[in-house]
């Protein structure tokens, strides 16, 4: 299969089993199974009429949706993500995407999932992600970003918020309040798309991880497009 790129963090694989278990190491924090995808996802979203948001559905829901066979097909190429990932002690949501609440109200640094930013956990995990319908996660090069609360303007601000001084209490309101888990991306910036069908495991910051975490972000929502369908666990 051609790969839609070439780019050093990057590793392709073909099973699933592969997906889970390929090493991060050298540099590659984030893995891909290319896959073709199959069925029908505007029929599953024209039943679904997923409210403003977030919302997770069931198998138990999307398999009592009476679908044509392209659409059933949908459901079954989601599904057997799900329950071969559960297999593995993953457990991943399927979730439709129709716009985001409350991303307007940010005032002091933007920390929402349309913003550059890598995931965190206390002990080893990855995030696993799939678009299936509608526009996909973004990827960048983890060369290509600034920490945002570096950006002179945007630190000065949060330390006026913070009230004291940038030393060691103050890195700990940023962890706090998820103020380093964001960037900007540099101008002229490497970004990728994650494409609509094919599956990933990406790093994430966890104590220990020997690569650095990937950096990502959800599309931007667009009034008036289709809701996304996603597996994110
Ligand atoms: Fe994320």
């Amino acid at each position: 299969m051609v790969h839609p790129f070439d780019h050093p963090q990057i590793r392709y694989v073909q099973s699933i089993d592969e997906l889970i278990t390929a090493p991060m190491r050298d540099g590659v924090n984030a893995i891909c199974w290319q896959r073709e995808i199959k069925g029908d996802f505007s029929n599953i979203l024209e039943h679904l009429q997923p409210e403003r948001g977030i919302t997770t559905w069931e198998r138990e829901q999307l398999l009592a949706l009476p679908l044509t066979n392209e659409g059933k097909m949908a459901v079954e190429f989601m599904l057997r993500d799900q329950e071969q990932l559960r297999i593995h002690g993953i457990d991943p949501a399927i979730d439709s995407i129709n716009g985001y609440i409350g991303h307007d109200e940010q005032e002091l640094m933007r920390t929402d999932v349309c913003s550059f930013h890598v995931d965190r956990a206390t002990d080893e995990a990855y995030t696993y992600l799939c678009t299936y319908s509608g526009a996909s996660s973004i990827g960048v090069r983890n060369e290509d970003v600034i920490l945002r609360a570096k950006v002179p303007s945007v630190r000065a601000a949060l330390l006026a918020d913070f009230g004291g001084e940038d030393d060691e209490t103050f890195l700990e309101y940023l962890t706090e309040n998820f103020f380093d888990l964001h960037y900007d991306a540099l101008p002229g910036a490497r970004t990728f798309s994650f494409g609509v069908g094919h599956l990933w495991r990406i790093a994430i910051d966890y104590p220990g991880c020997p690569v650095p975490p990937c950096i990502h972000r959800a599309p931007d929502p667009v009034k008036g497009q289709a809701p996304r369908m996603i597996l994110i666990g």
